[in-house]
């Protein structure tokens, strides 16, 4: 049975948790195995409407096996506040399990995610602030601290001395800021190792032998990407490693590439974007404010699910998203929001791009070219016609048949699940991904 990725392929909040709680429904195992808590997966079922940050969007399902792998940045109290927050709405939380190698996101880190950003000015990332990009920083300087060093207080203690040694030197004479106080550091994630102790296991064997006794595994990736450190539009990335577009799903729960059958790439109907960067099709219309404030009575316009920051909004870019749908070798497209365009007379796709008066069809790897294109646009006609209950593709409107078969050509991968809503059953599967 296939071990499955699922990716974000634009700059994230695309409805990867959407499709991931829809997709649970027949995995043995779902796994995030990227990033941290600067992710923010909404999932609408039966349950209510959760916004999950480092749990994975299987645990709703009674019988599944959820898993944070080798590859997150874990922040003990973030996670301890998630586990507990579904625990009071009666989610059973015992089937969690999570890497003894995940990394711990430290104080320092929240510190130093913060500083670096007013050190930056004008140049900030705009990042979520929560410590998971200086986490990683550490994570390849070989000095992180990582969940087995939760467990015993001769590990942690030398860890995090030697740790605060250097960050203090970095926070007082890189950024002038106050040292961080080691005192009651220790003990604290001490407390929270043996909270989490119960949670801790090999998952490596667990996602293999699963997946060696016929059993769905599906992995959940965090952002987009087109935030990806390699692939991305750099330097307005994340910092995630292993990276959170397919080729860190292997590396991020402990399996070999040769071990995923499938890749499914989720991208909205058109773009948005959180955090500062080039955005070639971003729009400051009032197109922008219709897209963005789409279904914000229900509080789900576009605003960040971690930090509550207005996405910027533009239209679909098939040029990146080409470009994305190659580097993660996807086998499927899972296209979301399709419903929020449903009022829009006329929608456009961004084909190519123009750059100094050429027709380009790459995106440029140098910010300073990516920030001069313009996008060259083909429009075509909106359905004006609610979309929310349909469940077949030959019940959608044509208009909105012709606009995911252009989605297809453009981006050179078949549509195989279109999302009309954010609840579970508001999907149509056009080929079932397994
Ligand atoms: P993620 O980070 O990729 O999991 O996405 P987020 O949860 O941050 O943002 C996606 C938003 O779109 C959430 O509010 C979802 O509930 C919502 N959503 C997902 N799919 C659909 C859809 O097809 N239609 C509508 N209207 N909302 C959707
Ligand atoms: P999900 O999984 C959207 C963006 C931040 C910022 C950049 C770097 O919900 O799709 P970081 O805090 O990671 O150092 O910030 O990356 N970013 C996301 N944008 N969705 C996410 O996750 C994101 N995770 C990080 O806004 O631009
Ligand atoms: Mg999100």
């Amino acid at each position: 049975m296939p071990i499955v990725v699922v990716v974000g392929g634009q700059w994230g909040d695309e409805g990867k948790g959407r499709i991931v709680d829809l997709l649970a429904r027949k995995a043995r195992v779902v796994a995030r195995y990227s990033a941290g808590n600067n992710a923010g997966h909404t999932i609408v079922n039966e349950r209510g409407e959760f916004k999950l940050h480092l749990v994975p969007a299987g645990i709703f399902y009674p019988e599944k096996t959820c898993v944070i792998g080798n590859g997150v940045a874990v922040d003990p109290e973030v996670l301890l506040g998630e586990i507990g927050s579904l625990q009071d709405k009666g989610i059973d939380t015992s089937r969690l399990v999570i890497s003894d190698r995940a990394s711990v996101i430290m104080p320092w880190h929240r510190l130093i995610d913060q500083l670096d950003e007013q050190l930056r000015g004008d140049a900030a990332i705009g990042t979520t602030g929560k410590g998971v990009g200086p986490c990683f920083v550490d994570k390849v300087a070989r000095r992180g601290i990582r969940i087995g060093d939760l467990l015993r207080a001769d590990d942690l203690a030398p860890r995090i001395k030697s740790a605060l040694d250097y960050q203090n030197r970095v926070i007082t004479g890189v950024y002038g800021a106050e040292p961080i106080d080691a005192g009651g550091c220790c003990e604290r994630y001490l407390e929270y190792g043996q909270r989490l102790a119960p949670f801790v296991a090999d998952v490596q064997a667990l996602v293999l032998d699963a997946h060696r006794r016929g059993e769905y595994v599906l992995l959940e990736g965090a952002q987009g990407s087109l935030l990806d450190l390699d692939h991305g539009t750099y330097p307005y990335v994340t910092s995630s490693v292993p990276s959170s577009s397919s080729s860190g799903a292997a590396l991020g729960v402990g399996i070999g590439p040769t071990d995923i059958q499938r890749v499914v790439g989720v991208f909205k109907s058109y773009c948005t974007r959180v955090g500062n960067g080039p955005f070639p099709t971003e729009l400051f219309d009032e197109t922008a404010g219709r897209l963005r404030d789409h279904g914000k009575e229900y509080g789900r316009g576009e605003y960040g699910t971690t930090t509550g920051r207005p996405r910027r909004i533009g239209w679909l870019d098939a040029v990146a998203a080409r470009y994305s749908v190659r580097f993660n070798g996807l086998s499927a497209v899972a296209l979301t929001r399709l419903d929020v365009l449903d009022e829009m007379p006329s929608i456009k796709i961004c084909t190519a791009y123009e750059l100094d008066g050429e027709i380009i069809e790459a995106l440029p790897a140098r910010q300073s070219v990516l920030e001069r294109v313009r996008p060259v646009y083909e429009e075509l006609p909106g359905w004006m016609t609610p979309t929310t209950d349909v469940r077949n593709f030959d019940d959608l409107p044509p208009q909105a048949q012709a606009f995911i078969r252009r989605v297809e050509d453009l981006l050179e991968c078949p549509v195989d699940l279109i999302s009309v809503g954010p609840a579970r059953e508001q999907a149509v599967i056009v080929n079932p991904i397994f």
